[in-house]
């Protein structure tokens, strides 16, 4: 394709139908000149081609495909390779199918545990959603197929998706909510960004300039396509000038009058047009496929399918080695999930799947000998006292039973959040019912859920297996952890609170109908709990194993020449099985002047070992990895200073920590004025040693107070240091100094640090 050549010919009348699409998944097509057309289809967890004419609102009418796990357990593999191997699988199918864009991943950040598209998305931490959705959309564009990274930005809540606004700050916008997007920008070349429903600090996001042409085009230096949500446009001419180049699907003639008459009005430039069809067009020339060979088959995806399905269930709990089950366990399996498995989320990631395995004809199928019962209905809420009383009554022949719980169809979905996080009341009551028995029987729950659940019943039971939606293979993936085939790996990417009442925006979530306020700034999951120490039910990270790992031998050097701080650990199975073990780094934050959380992660590394087997793991920092955005400067900034570099198997299972004083980075900036506090001044020894020259004289007294040892000083002297270090330049003029020795020690300062 010569876009040039092409762009020459164009008529303004063709433009205006170039940006915008022909009908729900389609773009525009022409033979003079020659341009293709291109197809989309929704891609999370498989490919949901649906055919021209089907009616939008008939989600669930696609043409069948292969059912991957939902993003939420994706994420619990912590397996870069894995969300690479998923995106390779999703390229394969869109090119078997002639599509050219996958509409995937949503890496927006999970809130809070009421977010209707939880599922979809992969975790409350930007750093993990980030890689992730990197590695998917490498390997969705290795076969030539676009992704399209959604939702950009800040769509962290479903009720009112379309009209309210995300009110953030600068700093928090880039720090948690910018960030997986920016590092797939940066590092992945989507061809694809969706631009989402909500508006951001009181601006539709399809009309906000600022985000998607100053930061994305200008600051990020994207080259792809900036697509709307499906009907986010409300104004195609101030979505067009904002930076919107494909409006989703097409409002057809309408839209087209509009921006014409615009581009004739002068309201927006040829160039404007131009660009939007510029970057159209590129797409159209990236993607148009033409190798028509088919690439995958249906068993190559539901095996890759299954080998996520098995790196992310997360064993949550397993009191005295309940699990994995012995062969000679006679097995009770209750809850119609065992049967007829939850598998997947509602909305426009549902896939048609034909090859679902459920828990129980796995289990039917192995060496295993199983009996079923429902026990519970799941389309309801109401107790069945005859389906619970069958279970009770037998429950004194097994030794084990499996109850399979989890949100039911109708909870989770695209559109609407969920108002909690409890289990429906016939589940909870049926597991209540069998924990008060007080056999000898063990009780193992496994949960079918796209995101957090109360689980504030957890000591009742023996285990507890998450199995999120696992996708159409998540049944076979459950039974091999159960039993054992499988040694558990999957982590928590999420919090799993004690109580909703927990989390930082309980009060406000959902709760106005036109801002939701993130007023908890920064401190989002793991960030609020660990910083505050609050207990939590699972923490971010956990997740256990059939055999268990030591952590020795951290080193933490800092390579001031490479700019890089290089940490490596030795990491061994000391357990009787093979196993893998991912590995978190976490750095915490002792030295700039903002509010920090306690810890945040930094890099996780996923790592097999076989029985005794050692490795040494290395992650490599950058200065980027110590930074934090500086909203009034508007730019990354790292401090020199004092970091807690730390590693270990959940955000609460910290096995090493090591500080280290950073001297690669940016020495803080301290500019003297009247307003500079003595602790200021104390912290820097120059400083200090100036301060005791100009006013050792004149306030000798002062002087021997701040400079006690506050390790060795007794009660009084202590408060007195205290007190004494909290007071401003400007106080010494309270206390007698004359004005002009403060300001020339003030321009000694500032001199003797400008060097
Ligand atoms: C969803 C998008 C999806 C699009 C097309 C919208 O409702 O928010 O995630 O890609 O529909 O199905």
């Amino acid at each position: 394709m010569q876009i040039d050549e092409i762009m020459n010919t164009l008529t303004n009348q063709q433009k205006v139908k170039l940006v915008s699409g022909v009908d729900n998944w389609y773009t525009a097509k022409f033979s003079d000149p020659q341009v293709p057309e291109i197809m989309m289809a929704d891609g999370p967890a498989g490919l949901r081609k649906q055919s021209r004419d089907t009616d939008y609102q008939s989600v669930n009418q696609s043409q069948s495909a292969t059912s991957f796990p939902a993003a939420a357990m994706v994420a619990a593999t912590f397996n870069r390779e894995l969300a690479h191997q998923l995106g390779v699988a999703l390229g394969k199918a869109a090119h078997d199918n002639d599509v050219n864009m996958v509409l995937g991943p949503g890496v927006n950040i999970k809130r809070s545990p009421l977010g209707g598209r939880n599922f979809e998305y992969y975790s409350e931490d930007p750093l993990l959603a980030g890689q992730l959705g990197c590695a998917y959309v490498k390997g969705v564009q290795s076969q030539g197929i676009g992704a399209t990274v959604k939702h950009f930005v800040a769509n962290n809540r479903e009720n009112q998706r379309m009209t309210n606004s995300s009110d953030i700050d600068s700093r928090t916008l880039h720090e948690i909510y910018l960030k997986p997007f920016e590092h797939i920008i940066k590092h992945a070349h989507p061809a694809g960004v969706m631009a989402s429903y909500n508006k951001l600090n009181g601006t539709q996001v399809v009309e906000n300039k600022a985000l998607l042409s100053t930061l994305l085009r200008d600051e990020w230096g994207y080259a792809g396509v900036v697509m709307s949500d499906w009907y986010a446009v409300g104004d195609p001419v101030k979505s067009l000038k904002a930076g919107i180049d494909l409006e989703m699907p097409g409002n057809s003639a309408s839209s087209h009058q509009k921006v014409l008459q615009a581009v004739e009005s002068g309201d927006i430039t040829q160039s404007e047009l131009d660009q939007a069809v510029r970057h159209v067009l590129r797409m159209v020339e990236q993607l148009t496929i033409t190798n028509h060979a088919p690439s995958t088959s249906e068993r190559e995806n539901h095996q890759t399918a299954l080998d996520i399905a098995r790196e992310g269930v997360v064993l949550l709990k397993n009191d005295k080695n309940t699990l994995p089950l012995k062969s000679a366990d006679s097995v009770l399996v209750v809850g119609p999930f065992a049967k007829e498995p939850r598998y997947q989320g509602g909305g426009s990631s549902h896939v048609t799947s034909t090859h679902v395995t459920s828990m129980l004809e796995v289990f039917q199928m192995s060496d295993f000998a199983v009996d079923y019962l429902p026990g519970f209905s799941e389309n309801t809420v109401e107790v069945d006292r005859t389906k619970e009383q069958a279970v009770l009554d037998v429950l004194p022949h097994y030794d084990h039973v499996i109850l399979a719980l989890g949100y039911r169809d109708e909870d989770e979905s695209e559109g609407f959040d969920k108002t909690d996080i409890d289990l429906p009341d016939n589940q909870v009551h049926l597991l209540q019912a069998i924990a008060n028995q007080q056999l000898e029987s063990k009780l193992t729950i496994v949960l079918s859920n796209g995101s957090v659940v109360d689980v504030s019943w957890a000591d009742q039971v023996s285990a507890i297996v998450e199995g999120y939606l696992g996708g159409e293979a998540g049944g076979q993936a459950l039974v091999d952890v159960l039993t054992g085939v499988v040694n558990p790996s999957g982590k928590l990417a999420e919090t799993f609170p004690k109580r909703l009442a927990d989390t930082p925006m309980y009060e406000t979530f959902d709760r106005d109908l036109n801002h939701e306020v993130y007023h908890e700034g920064i401190f989002v999951g793991y960030r609020y709990y660990d910083t505050r120490k609050m207990a939590v039910a699972y923490p971010f990270g956990h997740g256990l194993s059939y055999t268990q790992f030591s952590y020795r031998n951290l080193v933490v050097e800092e390579d001031v020449t490479k700019k890089r701080l290089v940490v490596k650990v030795d990491v061994k199975n000391i357990g009787s099985r093979a196993g893998k073990e991912v590995i978190q780094l976490y750095i915490g934050n002792r030295t700039s002047d903002v509010p920090m959380p306690t810890h945040e992660l930094r890099g996780f590394e996923k790592i097999a070992l076989a029985i005794g087997e050692e490795r040494t793991v290395t992650f490599v920092l950058s200065s980027h990895d110590f930074s934090w955005f500086n909203p009034d400067k508007n730019v990354w900034q790292a401090d020199n200073g004092l970091y807690e570099i730390e590693v270990g198997a959940s955000a609460r299972d910290i096995r090493l920590t090591q500080s280290i004083e950073m001297n690669m980075l940016t020495p803080k900036h301290i500019h003297f004025s009247r307003e500079t506090s003595i602790a200021d001044i104390i912290a820097l020894p120059k400083a200090f040693q100036l301060f005791k020259d100009y006013f050792g004289r004149v306030m000798g007294g002062f002087t021997q107070t701040i400079s006690a040892d506050e390790k060795t000083a007794n009660a009084e002297q202590k408060t007195m240091l205290k007190m004494a270090t909290n007071f401003p330049l400007k106080g010494l003029v309270a206390l007698g100094v004359p004005d002009d020795l403060v300001d020339q020690f003030i321009q000694a300062a500032n001199t003797a640090f400008e060097a």
